[in-house]
């Protein structure tokens, strides 16, 4: 059945270039004629019936802004009968007929639920962590790749300085996507990932190398989730004495923040009115994300399935590079 009325909300992490997508959800659903609503603060927002009217003005401005101006959440209570009943209960005292979620696995394996419910959603694939199955990109990863880019850029100028290593932890939660991607765009001398084995003993004989090489610095990008933290790894490389001093850096949320770059304005824009044509039209159960460069539609069954993206050969490049 056509939607006619419908609500939006972003959850889970927040990733640059989700506003835009609230915006073309807004301003598309306006041109189909549809209502939209908006949800504050996911699922936790959805639960309480924290809606509000969404016109073509309230959606002014946001493009250019990181984060979400709806709020987002993690909402563990939603993850049980009750509170996805609370929500249903929500979404039916609003007369909602079509709900949009911009998130990562966790939102979507949320979206997932409502619909199997009979709630008829779209998902917008939206996290920084890439870890979305069957998509090439979501929004966000180019954002946080360029701002930990231009931060290791820096961290490279006073480690070439002092001839220090650096160890730079990245976010991705258990997927080494960013910091792979990451530590091939600046140059790394290693990446430390979750998917791949690697032992202190061949990271600390890579900085021998490096130094025997006279290299003047060493960057070393460590993925969260990789069994380390900055902090022990950057001591235990001290302790080993191969050559460099070395310090960490956690680069963080900063990473989540900052104003999207063009690829994620371009991909919000179009993945939010791809929602919004396909609930007019009728048709939902599924998460709308690039792939292959278009704009695809995957089973919100299959695409809530976390998975990771480094691909093995683009690791042994990594390798060959830093050499
Ligand atoms: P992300 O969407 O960025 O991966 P989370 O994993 O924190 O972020 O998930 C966001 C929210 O999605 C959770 O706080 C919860 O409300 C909802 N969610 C996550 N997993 C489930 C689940 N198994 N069932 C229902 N809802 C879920
Ligand atoms: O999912 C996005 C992400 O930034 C992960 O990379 C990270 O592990 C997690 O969120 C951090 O969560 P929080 O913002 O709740 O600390």
């Amino acid at each position: 059945m056509a939607a006619r009325r419908i609500a939006v909300l972003t959850s889970g992490g927040d990733a640059p270039g989700m506003n835009a997508a609230i915006r073309a959800v807004v301003r598309k659903g306006r041109d189909l004629g549809l209502e939209v609503l908006g949800v504050r603060y996911g699922f936790q927002g959805l639960m309480d019936g924290a809606f509000v009217t969404l016109d073509s003005r309230a959606v002014s401005g946001i493009l250019r802004h990181g984060g979400t101006m709806l709020g987002t959440a993690r909402a563990p209570a939603f993850k049980t009968a009750a509170g996805q009943r609370q929500a249903l209960e929500q979404l039916a005292a609003h007369r909602i007929d079509g709900l949009v979620v911009i998130g990562g696995d966790g939102s979507q394996t949320g979206a997932l639920a409502l619909s199997r419910q009979g709630v008829p959603v779209v998902g917008v694939a939206s996290t920084i962590d890439n870890d979305l199955a069957g998509f090439d990109i979501t929004i966000g990863v180019d954002t946080a790749l360029n701002t930990a880019v231009e931060a290791i850029d820096r961290l490279r100028d006073t480690a070439t300085s002092h001839h220090r290593a650096f160890v730079v932890e990245v976010m991705g939660r258990g997927s080494g996507y960013l910091a792979l991607a990451v530590g091939v765009a600046a140059g790394a001398e290693v990446v430390v990932l979750p998917e791949v084995p690697i032992t202190l003993e061949e990271i600390v004989a890579a900085l021998r190398a490096a130094y025997i090489q006279g290299k003047a610095h060493f960057i070393l990008v460590l993925a969260e989730g990789a069994g380390w933290t900055a902090y022990t790894l950057s001591d235990a490389i001290q302790a080993a004495d191969p050559g460099f001093e070395s310090r960490p850096t956690v680069l963080g949320h900063v990473q989540r923040g900052g104003p999207p770059t063009v690829f994620d304005r371009l991909l919000g824009t179009r993945l939010g009115a791809a929602t919004v044509e396909a609930l007019a039209a009728g048709e939902a159960g599924f998460v709308v994300g690039l792939a292959r460069g278009r704009v695809t539609r995957v089973p919100l069954a299959e695409a809530c399935v976390r998975t990771s993206k480094v691909d093995p050969a683009f690791y042994e490049l990594a390798l060959v590079l830093a050499r």
